[in-house]
């Protein structure tokens, strides 16, 4: 397969690359752009990404909360490589890069759709179903 992770930040230009894959598998099928959105954020943020033969096929993004806590957030894999272990190398590399950043725990909000995906890498759901994009959420969360 061939796919490579590596670690980036929103001044590269992979950005265009991250910001068209969460357009369109986390975006577009909910009716919504994130041209509509404040991603400040995104300043913030370390970037996962996996790449085959030089395109973005995957990312995560790494938030600091405290000086304990990062949030997991845009979390996606393009459609025709999912299921083949793309999104477990993004949060094994994330969870890697907190831990050795020294953060103790990592919170994210699920899409209800996806929740075994992150049962299956021992996150935890924490308290009641939200509405979040206009569509079922959980709070999970990891210690590391
Ligand atoms: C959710 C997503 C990121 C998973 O990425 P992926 O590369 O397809 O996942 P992987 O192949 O690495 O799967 C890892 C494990 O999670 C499981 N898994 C993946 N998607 C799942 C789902 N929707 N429901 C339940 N389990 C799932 C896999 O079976 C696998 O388990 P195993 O190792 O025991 O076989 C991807 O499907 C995606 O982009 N979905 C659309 C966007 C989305 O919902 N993002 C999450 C927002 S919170």
């Amino acid at each position: 397969m061939n796919i490579s992770v590596s670690i980036t930040d929103q001044s590269t230009p992979k950005y265009q690359q991250v910001w068209e894959l969460r357009e369109a598998i986390l975006r577009i099928p909910l009716g919504l752009s994130l041209r509509n959105e404040d991603l400040s954020r995104d300043n913030i943020n370390t970037f996962f990404i996996a790449e085959q033969e030089g395109q973005v096929i995957g990312c995560v993004l790494m938030e600091p909360k405290d000086a304990e806590t990062v949030q997991l957030r845009a979390m996606a894999v393009y459609n025709e490589h999912q299921g083949k272990g793309v999104g477990r190398l993004l949060v094994q590399a994330l969870e890697e890069h907190a831990a050795q950043s020294g953060y103790k725990k990592i919170i994210l909000h699920a899409r209800k759709v996806v929740l075994g995906f992150y049962k299956s890498m021992d996150y935890r759901q924490v308290g009641d179903e939200f509405v979040e994009v206009g569509i079922p959420h959980y709070h999970m969360q990891k210690v590391i």
